[in-house]
Formats: structure tokens, C-alpha cells, sequence
């Protein structure tokens, strides 16, 4: 019988190749090629063309249940999920270690258990007695969750097929759990996704809500294969710098609602602090305009929030290359920023280091930031602070051209109610608030002229 051919898995990207290189040639990764469980003879030797049962079609217009959500209690948490848990849907949740998710969850199952819902929260890291001092630390110790730490799928699902179906099941974390069915050690490509795809079948089979949480890599992509992203229904992302106190919860994937709502909590010596009105949280609160930063009025979802955008510009004597260091944005975008700075405008960046920070830990993700990291880095380079009480929204082309960007009027109106009353942006926006002079720009140039020529 001939040996089944190896197959090698790169666990970064899930490309697969038949030999063993250091390199992915798919995606270029170094080390991340690893042997993948062959497939069985049997497999090979049937097709599958017949011997099956027929498959029954529906119509699109079938009358359909309307989702029954049930909410987590943590309205944040909802809110980024669309709406609340949806029974027999699976959900990764992603985000750097340290980051908070492990007490997230915890909260969440607790305000679900004390609601009379049966919450299992199985810890693959930790030992119980750690979770259990957490639980003390949060004021959560009489909250009736099932806690057990185990890694062996098959033991869990035995556990859960003789107990009364829980409506809440958390899996920390995803890569810690293993299956002895599949070859190979926890958190390797194959153990990941067989692991994966026996918790997901059981919780659609039983109506679990489940979440699976997931360690992410260097680069902030969830570790193993993408295809874990494909078989879940949402794909959460738990973000913030840990040295500050702020917390966005932010889903990238979701088959039952938008993908663009956020949820804000703040870290605080007794757990996550849902913070229902972010929009003055990343705002310093400073009376007096400093030169190099610039107000943006973010939108995450249907929710505004205003941040403050600081640049430092630090001209060098010598020759050696300057550096160029953001915080909160995009560093690719930076560049591209002070390339049509450069070539569009005339300034002169190319001897200087630049510094570029999101105050509050904040990450921009929104492209209307361009033109407050714009204003941010003329002002700084003038050395003039830009008009008081003023906000900064607009896309940037290459071209040097501002361009109109989404919700405008949204961006607005909330400047207007936390005391802005001077608006910059693109020209073709609509003001909706009285109380706000608005400026449309339709060049780059435009917004230097103005902060170069005011005192
Ligand atoms: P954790 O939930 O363990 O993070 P993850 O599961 O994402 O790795 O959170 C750990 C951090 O949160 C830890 O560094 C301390 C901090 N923390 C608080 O500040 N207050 C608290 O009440 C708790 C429980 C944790
Ligand atoms: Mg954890």
C-alpha cells in the first residue's frame, strides 16, 4: 500500500504543501509550516457522488423564527455583539494576553448566571482556584457558575452531554484544549480546528451560546488556521493599550448584526466598567489649544467619539535617519500622509523624527482621520496650535484632495453638544448644528495656508 503523502499546514495563513520548507510560500512566513493529520485511504478511495440521503430545499421567503437574543446584562457587551447572545452561534473572541478578556467573560457569564441562566466556564489556562479569586476580586463568588479547568474535548463534552444544557458556554481558550482523536500537540492547525469544530457542532446542536476564546499573534491576527474565523458566527476583537485604562470591545465578523458597533469598558481595580458615553473619554480636557494636536470626532458604529490626535516633530541636526514612531494609527498611512504633505504642500519632513500619538490608548481605525493627523502634524511643525474648540474630519487622497467621508453631520452634532464650535473638513459636508461654524477644505494646501498664516 502506498504511504500517504505528508501534508505540512502553515499555521499563520492554513496554506498547505507537500513538503517541508522554512518558509510559507503562500504568505512568506519563517517556521510556521507544520505536519497536518493525513487524509484516511478510505476517504481517498469512495466518492461521494452517491449512497447519500437527498437534501431537502427551502425557499428563500420560509417563514423563519425570529432570533431569540438574550441578553448578557453587560449592555456593552450586547451592544457589540448586536444585540445579545444568539443561542447556538459561536463566537471567538481575540485580543492581546493581559488584555481583559478572561474577566469580560467571567463578568458576562456571572450577570447570566445570576439571571437564572446555566453558565459553564471551562478554563483550559488556569487553574480553578485562580478563576475562583478573580470571581472574589470582582465581588462575583456567589455568582452559580459551573467552573472547572480541563483541556480534553472529549471529557468536556461528556461532562455537558449528562448535565442540563447550559445557556452560556466559555472555552478559555480555544488553543489550550486538545482532542484525542487528532494527532499533534494543543494549539497546533489541526488540534485548533478539530477542537473548534466538535464545540461548535455541539453548541448549534444544543442551542449553546458559545465562546471560544482565542490567543492572538504577534501581528494581532488570532493564532491557527483563518479557518477558525470562517466556522465561527462572530469574530470579536477585545483591544486597548494596557498601561492605559480603556477597553474596546469591537466585533470584525457577524452573521446576525452590523459589524460596526463598539462596546467601551474601563479597567478598574474591581473589573470592566462599562462606559456608556465614551465620546469625552479620549479628550484631555485641556483649556488652552497646544501646538501639534488636533481633535477628531471618531465614529465607531452609529456612536461618535471624540479624540485627541498629538503629533511631535523634532528637527535633527545631524544626518542620521529619523524615526518615525505611532501610537493608535496606522504607520503606513503616516507615511503616505507626509509624502503628500511633502510633495503636495512643500513642507519638509524629511529631516525631522516624527512622533504620532492617540491620546487615551485609543485606535483609530476610522479614514476620516486623516485630516486631524494632517492638522496635527502642520500644527506641530509651525509650532502654532490650531484654532481652540475647533475638530479636524476628512479623508486625504493622494492627490492632496480632502474627500467626503460618512456621517458628517453625526460628527457634528456631537462636537456641538461637548462645546466645539468650529468645524473643519471636507467640503460637501452637511451641518446640521446651529451652534457650529463649519469650514469645508477641499485641499490639503487649504488647511496649511490657514494654520501657517494664524497667529
Ligand atoms: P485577564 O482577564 O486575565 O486578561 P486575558 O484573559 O485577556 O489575558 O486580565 C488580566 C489583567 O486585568 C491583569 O493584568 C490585571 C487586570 N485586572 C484589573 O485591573 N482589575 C481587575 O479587577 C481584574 C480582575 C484584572
Ligand atoms: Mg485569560
Amino acid at each position: 500500500m502506498a504511504k500517504p503523502k505528508k501534508r505540512y499546514v502553515c499555521q499563520a495563513c492554513g496554506s498547505v504543501t507537500h513538503r517541508w520548507q522554512g518558509q510559507c510560500p503562500e504568505c512568506g512566513e519563517w517556521n510556521t509550516l507544520a505536519e497536518d493529520a493525513p487524509a484516511t485511504v478510505f476517504s481517498q478511495k469512495h466518492h461521494l457522488s452517491s449512497g447519500g440521503r437527498a437534501v431537502e430545499f427551502v425557499a428563500l421567503d420560509a417563514p423563519a423564527e425570529p432570533l431569540a437574543r438574550r441578553a448578557t446584562g453587560l449592555a456593552e457587551f450586547d451592544r457589540a455583539l448586536g444585540g445579545g447572545l444568539v443561542p447556538g452561534s459561536a463566537i471567538l473572541m481575540g485580543g492581546d494576553p493581559g488584555i481583559g478578556k478572561s474577566t469580560l467573560l467571567l463578568q458576562a457569564a456571572a450577570k447570566i448566571a445570576k439571571d437564572g441562566g446555566q453558565c459553564v466556564y471551562i478554563s483550559g489556562e488556569e487553574a480553578t482556584a485562580q478563576v475562583r479569586m478573580r470571581a472574589e476580586r470582582l465581588g462575583l463568588a456567589d455568582a452559580p457558575i459551573r467552573l472547572a479547568a480541563a483541556t480534553s474535548v472529549r471529557d468536556i463534552l461528556t461532562t455537558l452531554g449528562g448535565m442540563d444544557t447550559p445557556a452560556f458556554l466559555v472555552i478559555d481558550s480555544i488553543q489550550t484544549m486538545h482532542s484525542d482523536t487528532i494527532e499533534g500537540a494543543p494549539g497546533t492547525v489541526s488540534q485548533v480546528r478539530g477542537c473548534a469544530f466538535e464545540l461548535i457542532r455541539y453548541a448549534k446542536e444544543n442551542g449553546v451560546a458559545l465562546v471560544l476564546v482565542g490567543h492572538v499573534t504577534k501581528d494581532g491576527s488570532i493564532a491557527g488556521p483563518r479557518v477558525l474565523e470562517h466556522m465561527v458566527d462572530v469574530v470579536m476583537s477585545f483591544e486597548g493599550e494596557r498601561s492605559h485604562q480603556y477597553r474596546i470591545l469591537r466585533s470584525l465578523k457577524n452573521r446576525f448584526g452590523p459589524v460596526d458597533e463598539i462596546g467601551v469598558f474601563a479597567m478598574e481595580g474591581k473589573g470592566l466598567e462599562e462606559v456608556a458615553n465614551p465620546s469625552m473619554l479620549f479628550l484631555s480636557g485641556r483649556e488652552e489649544p497646544l501646538a501639534g494636536s488636533a481633535v477628531f470626532p471618531a465614529l465607531e458604529g452609529t456612536r461618535p467619539v471624540l479624540v485627541e490626535v498629538q503629533a511631535l516633530i523634532v528637527r535633527l541636526q545631524s544626518g542620521a535617519t529619523p524615526r518615525r514612531a505611532v501610537v493608535g494609527w496606522d504607520n503606513g498611512r503616516l507615511a503616505m500622509l507626509l509624502a503628500v504633505l511633502e510633495s503636495r504642500c512643500g513642507l519638509n519632513f524629511s529631516s525631522a523624527e516624527v512622533y504620532l500619538n492617540v491620546a487615551g490608548g485609543y485606535r483609530l481605525s476610522d479614514p476620516a482621520a486623516d485630516l486631524a493627523v494632517a492638522a496635527a502634524l502642520v500644527s506641530a511643525l509651525a509650532d502654532k496650535p490650531l484654532p481652540g474648540k475647533s475638530v479636524w474630519f476628512g479623508e486625504v487622497s493622494l492627490a492632496g484632495e480632502i474627500r467626503p467621508v460618512a456621517h458628517s453631520n453625526l460628527r457634528l452634532r456631537e462636537s456641538a453638544k461637548l462645546g466645539f464650535d468650529c468645524g473643519f473638513g471636507p467640503s460637501e459636508a452637511d451641518n446640521g448644528s446651529p451652534g457650529l461654524n463649519y469650514r469645508g477644505l477641499t485641499q490639503l494646501a487649504n488647511l496649511v495656508d490657514r494654520v501657517m498664516g494664524s497667529q
